[in-house]
């Protein structure tokens, strides 16, 4: 065995390899190919909780750990996971994670890179005989995108300990509760605190991803250090009218639904933007849905976020104080039923120095520091441990969409510097 004082980040093998060297950029890059094909769209690729490509994903996955030296197993909630023993019963445990599902027409690399970062850093350590002072939990979250279900982080809400009863009642688009779903998948809801981890025993979590915006790129740099994460709140909206004819019905006359809602969707804009915040509306209906026929109603989805939590709800409140205007002028009714809501986090300080360590081993001294946009599974697990985050640079800042790309050498370094990481926190212990 080697201690992690003698380690240099890197790939392990090369010499030997019939194929992409295992635990390499390359290996990685061809797992994301070969999960990208366990979607339930030919075509396009997603997939959502607790269906068929869930499962066929944990299973590949969960090969993929055994390979690197972890002991694969899938937990109460769905969760792919892989643990790494440490060296007595009781030794604290870092985690390193992101998710394996999808939002629908997703691209290769949205949490499925971070997943199989993590599992290829716990593979080169295991291959190097690196004896870590500590286990380590790899977890690939089997729900971060609330798809499916309208509540988003529920696979590490579950190890968070901080899953909620009401959620049960959850339906999907087909009127299937989560509940049912859960015992369709083989799973037990009365057995989901089985998915905690223990707060006691919790060293940390780390995660890789993907930047999803453009800043790294717009800097020149491969890879950024996370400082915090927006928080963000998701709500469905309606715009209540009356149906009529397209023709017959004068326009002072209208109750038309599918306008007020229009009208608030660029408000939304106007609002968020114009006070630092971000809402986005990215999904709309009017009914009844014919041509000739004036819809009253229009139904509608409201994702907002932004740095703190007060900003975040002030703007929201704006938002309600529009609605009331237009409503009144239109002789409609509005209703908004909350679905998500994720407080803002930051990074801990002791992890997040683990990942500057990290990337300065790759070179970069001063890595650029960034506040995630995007929510991650970091968030959930904040009520849990102290987390820390590693930005790798994507194409365009392209992310939710089928064009999202990575660059081999990008996910070299990220590997060296997540690598690095870890080894930078077991150095504590020597
Ligand atoms: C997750 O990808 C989110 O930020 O919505
Ligand atoms: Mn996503
Ligand atoms: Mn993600």
């Amino acid at each position: 065995m080697t201690s992690p004082a003698d380690i240099v980040p890197g790939p392990v093998s090369p010499e030997d390899a019939d194929g992409p060297v295992p635990f390499s950029a390359a290996e990685i890059l061809e797992r994301c190919d070969i999960l990208a094909t366990h979607s339930s769209r030919i075509g396009a690729i997603e997939r959502s909780y607790l269906t068929a490509e869930h499962a066929r994903t944990n299973w590949t996955v969960g090969e993929w750990m055994a390979e690197a030296g972890l002991e694969p197993w899938q937990d109460a909630a769905g969760n792919q996971r892989g643990t790494l023993a440490g060296p007595e019963d009781d030794a604290p445990v870092l985690m390193l994670a992101s998710h394996l599902d999808t939002v629908p027409g997703a691209g290769r690399y949205d949490g499925i890179l971070g997943t199989l970062m993590a599992i290829a850093v716990v593979g080169r350590l295991s291959a190097k005989g690196v004896e870590l002072p500590f286990g380590i939990e790899v977890l690939g979250f089997a729900d971060e995108e609330g798809t499916r279900f309208g509540r988003t982080l529920l696979g590490s809400c579950a190890v968070a300990g901080a899953w909620q009863d009401s959620w049960w009642d959850l339906k999907d688009a087909q009127g299937i509760s989560l509940r049912t779903a859960f015992e369709a998948f083989g799973l037990d809801p009365s057995r989901i605190e089985e998915a905690a981890l223990p707060r006691e025993q919790v060293l940390g979590y780390l995660e890789a991803h993907i930047e999803q915006g453009p800043l790294l790129e717009d800097a020149g740099r491969a890879l950024g250090v996370v400082t915090g994460i927006m928080g963000a709140r998701r709500f469905d909206l309606t715009m209540i009218g009356e149906a009529g004819h397209a023709g017959g019905m004068p326009y002072g006359r209208r109750r038309d639904g599918l306008l007020g809602a229009s009208e608030l969707v660029t408000a939304i804009e106007e609002l968020s933007r114009d006070n630092g915040a971000i809402g986005t509306v990215g999904r709309m209906q009017a009914f009844p849905g014919a041509a000739n026929v004036i819809p009253g109603r229009a139904e509608f989805s409201l994702d907002l976020r932004a740095e703190t939590d007060a900003l975040r709800d002030h703007v929201w409140d704006l938002i309600q104080e529009r609605a009331e205007k237009i409503c009144a002028a239109r002789n409609l009714s509005f209703e908004a039923v909350e679905r998500h809501d994720a407080t803002a986090t930051v990074v801990g300080t002791r992890l997040a120095d683990a990942i500057r360590a990290g990337i300065a081993a790759t070179g970069d001294a001063e890595p650029l520091e960034l506040l995630s946009k995007a929510g991650h599974d970091a968030m959930a697990v904040a009520s849990l441990t102290d987390y820390a985050m590693l930005f790798v640079r994507c194409g365009g800042g392209i992310s939710h969409h089928r064009d999202e790309s990575v660059i081999e050498a990008d996910v070299a370094l990220a590997l060296d510097a997540f690598e690095a990481a870890v080894l930078d926190l077991a150095r504590d212990f020597c």
